[in-house]
């Protein structure tokens, strides 16, 4: 067994108080290699703002879960020296499991040194749900790990789990989820979706520059749970943007991505201001790197170091993550 406070990680209880108090989201950012998370640390010290950093199961699978999980630890003392060299504060950074979907995964995933798990029972019944969730509670909280529970389904692919249509989280039901469980947090289901394609052109209207417009996610569902559960951290999942910047850029350079639309940063940092206390962003970062990569491979076409490629790849995701923490969840300088 591996202590994540060896580590020098921390649970996300304190992160989440500060969150609410403030009206602030943590960031939890995916990471699947080196240079992503490179540039969530950078752009994370930079800002001064707390962090989360997640590992999906597909994350685990594709970059070799041991050496992801050691990339996470590290990750806290690439942070201590940089904020040394910078002479800036050193910022709490946790690791967290995205979408774990068995109890098995989430021990396992404790046992190594996270500290902090979600378990996505949203595809089970209720009560299915809240007994597995349980179940991980009861082992987690042993070691001191906090867990994020999942009730509503989003529509998308949610790690190797898909669903067509999303349904939203019913108010009603979260007073016994929280306190037959015993999580530390709650992810909803408000109209946000997982990738790219959040909306269907039919469900958006368009503007003068033909830019798709989504309908607003549900904040009357949200306002409904707040009352519920007042005081209580609340997760948005699938909370990208998709940048029509991004979009244009790839599309220039050979991507063929159609019909790509996000969530507006407005009403993300709208939700911010709530209760909702962590915000998952994967899909912006996959688009501007793959912008960066594109418009590299185009505009010199004869190189092949990776380093060229990869390193203004990271650089755009330095930027985007800057200006998420300052601009869209609030989170900068709240270190
Ligand atoms: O929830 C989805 C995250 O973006 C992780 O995606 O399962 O493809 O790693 P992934
Ligand atoms: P996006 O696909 O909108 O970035 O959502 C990521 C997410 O929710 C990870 O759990
Ligand atoms: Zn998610």
């Amino acid at each position: 067994m591996v202590s994540y406070k060896e580590l020098g990680l921390v649970n996300t209880r304190e992160m989440f108080k500060g969150a609410i108090k403030g009206q602030y989201a943590i960031p939890a950012y995916n990471f699947n290699n080196m240079e992503q998370i490179q540039a969530i640390i950078t752009a994370c010290v930079e800002t001064q703002s707390p962090v989360i950093l997640q590992v999906s199961s597909g994350a685990r699978k594709y970059a070799n879960q041991v050496l992801l999980r050691y990339m996470g630890q590290g990750a806290v003392e690439m942070m201590k020296s940089m904020a040394a060299e910078k002479g800036l504060k050193e910022i709490p950074i946790a690791l967290h499991l995205d979408h774990g979907d068995t109890f098995e995964l989430a021990k396992s995933c404790i046992e190594t040194g996270f500290s902090s798990v979600m378990i996505d029972g949203s595809h089970h019944s209720f009560a299915d749900n809240i007994a597995l969730t349980k179940k991980v509670v009861e082992f987690a909280h042993q070691h001191d790990v906090t867990v994020e529970g999942e009730l509503g389904v989003l529509a998308g692919i949610e790690d190797e789990v898909s669903s067509e249509k999303s349904h939203y989280t019913q108010p009603e039901e979260v007073v016994e989820f929280v306190s037959k469980t015993g999580v530390d947090s709650l992810a909803i289901s408000i109209g946000t979706s997982h990738g790219a394609n959040k909306f269907k052109p039919e469900q958006c209207t368009k503007n003068a520059d033909g830019i798709f417009i989504p309908p607003e996610l549900r904040f009357d569902i949200l306002e409904e749970i707040e009352k519920k559960i007042p005081g209580f951290p609340i997760v948005l999942h699938g909370a990208s943007s998709v940048p029509i910047e991004a979009v244009k850029i790839i599309n220039a350079n050979g991507g063929a991505l159609k019909d790509s639309v996000g969530i507006p940063e407005e009403q993300i940092r709208k939700a911010a201001k709530s209760a909702v206390c962590k915000v998952n962003i994967d899909s912006d970062g996959r688009l501007w790197m793959t912008a960066a990569i594109r418009k590299t491979f185009a505009e010199k076409p004869a190189e092949f170091d990776p380093r060229k490629y990869l390193g203004p790849a990271r650089d755009a995701l330095v930027t985007m993550y800057k200006q998420k923490n300052q601009n869209v969840l609030g989170s900068a300088g709240k270190a």
